[in-house]
């Protein structure tokens, strides 16, 4: 599966390094080439000579190695890789890489390579929330390096988000990132993802649960598969994916001016965004005060987004989400048909596992011809995988035509 490819695994000083062995053996398995370049602090948790045995290659510690190597071994090294994978990376070789610092032969290769670079994270919980270690992760993001999401659970002090995910998931990103499809390439694909956000007065706001994790998951799978992609999100605690045009939003009415004045330029729009359906009549302009009686909101429908779409729609390939907790398809199947929809992906909130703030999700997919797949309960990153799957194949028969 990997037999041509050649990948550098970067081994940092954190007490995951340990994990690094089987991520090794693992990809040596698959047939890639492994380079293990190690810092000295990771020398300290495994040992050179583990890694060597199981790489079958030397393993690279040095900057100035006694022993003669023939050119210039950090360049020779970045040149060489088609992936380098740091896992796993230490808050300290984050933040030298987003400084620039090139003080030891991780870091030096890190900087020297122009192949892609994959980071998987892994520390104890406040050092992973310290925002200088987010923004350091962020703005490495935004230059196109890649972020394996750290899991949250035990870790080696207490528990919380920092924990390297397991060796079978890690090689499972890199498997997908080598030889993912690019069937995207060339194409312009516009997301939707998280809520929208009606302010009530200058404090108060009427809301609902999305955490933006579906269309985020789709805005990074469309981007790997070579899609130009562009991200309206409304608040969302998520970090924007690397490479992305992102565009923040608040209102249902800033979304939608965001997805009107790009629509007539992409291939698809994929509106994941839970946009309010009903938005307050009035906003107050000052806090409303605290009253010892009942207070009535009034609200008014908010502006249909993929209906409009729908109707100005030429050549897009147009594909909704849709949340019901009763009926489904037969209320999905309506609302594909009203929308002038190629696709809608209905998602029942109330099953285990699905819907707002969790990392896995269960979907039916219904296209314009009415055929219903339901898909077991997957990740969100594979439930992206698949709706965009259904995307490549609506744009090719559509360039068929
Ligand atoms: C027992 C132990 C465990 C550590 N685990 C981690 C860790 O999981 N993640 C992390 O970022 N740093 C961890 N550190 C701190 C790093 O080893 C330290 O920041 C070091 O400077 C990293 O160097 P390197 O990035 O050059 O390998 C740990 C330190 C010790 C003593």
């Amino acid at each position: 599966m990997l037999s041509d490819k050649k990948i550098i695994v970067g081994i940092s000083g954190g007490i995951a390094a340990y994990k690094a062995c089987e991520i090794v053996r693992r990809l040596k398995k698959l047939g890639a080439q492994v380079i293990v370049v190690m810092t000295e602090n990771a020398q300290k948790f495994v040992t050179p000579l583990t890694l060597e045995t199981l790489s079958e290659n030397e393993v690279v510690t040095e900057m100035f190695p006694e022993r003669k190597v023939v050119g210039v071994r950090h360049i020779n090294l970045a040149q060489w890789a088609d992936l380098v994978l740091i896992a796993p990376a230490t808050a300290n070789i984050v933040g030298k890489v987003r400084a620039g610092i090139a003080d030891d032969i991780l870091s030096t290769v890190i900087i020297s390579t122009k192949s892609p670079v994959m980071f998987a994270p892994s520390m104890n919980v406040n050092m992973y929330q310290n925002p200088i270690f987010q923004e350091n992760m962020e703005y490495l993001k935004k230059l196109g390096y890649m972020f394996i999401e750290p899991e949250t659970g035990d870790l080696a002090c207490g528990t919380g988000k920092g924990r390297l995910p397991e060796p079978e998931t890690i090689v499972g990103d890199v498997v997908k990132f080598l030889t993912g499809k690019r069937d995207l390439e060339g194409r312009s694909i516009l997301v939707t993802a998280g809520r929208t956000q009606e302010p009530l007065d200058p404090v108060r706001y009427l809301s609902n649960r999305s955490s933006g994790k579906m269309g985020y998951a789709i805005a990074e799978a469309a981007k790997r598969r070579g899609a130009k992609v562009t991200l309206v999100s409304g608040p969302s605690s998520l970090a924007a994916p690397g490479e992305v045009n992102f565009i923040p939003v608040e209102k249902a009415k800033e979304m939608h001016s965001a997805v009107r004045s790009r629509f007539g330029r992409v291939d698809a729009l994929i509106m994941a965004a839970a946009v309010s359906d009903f938005v307050p009549s009035v906003v107050s302009p000052g806090k409303t005060k605290k009253k010892e009686e009942e207070v009535y909101l009034k609200l008014k429908p908010g502006v249909d987004i993929l209906k409009e779409m729908g109707k100005r729609k030429k050549k897009q390939i147009l594909v909704g989400f849709s949340l019901e907790t009763e009926n489904e398809i037969k209320n999905s199947k309506r609302k594909l048909a009203e929308k002038n929809l190629d696709l809608i992906v209905v998602n029942n909130p109330t099953v285990p596992g699905a819907g707002f703030e969790v990392d896995t999700n269960q979907v039916i997919l219904i296209d314009k011809k009415g055929k219903v797949e339901k898909l077991p309960l997957l990740s969100k990153k594979e439930v992206a995988e698949r709706v965009l799957d259904r995307v490549s194949l609506l744009l090719k028969k559509r360039r068929a035509k």
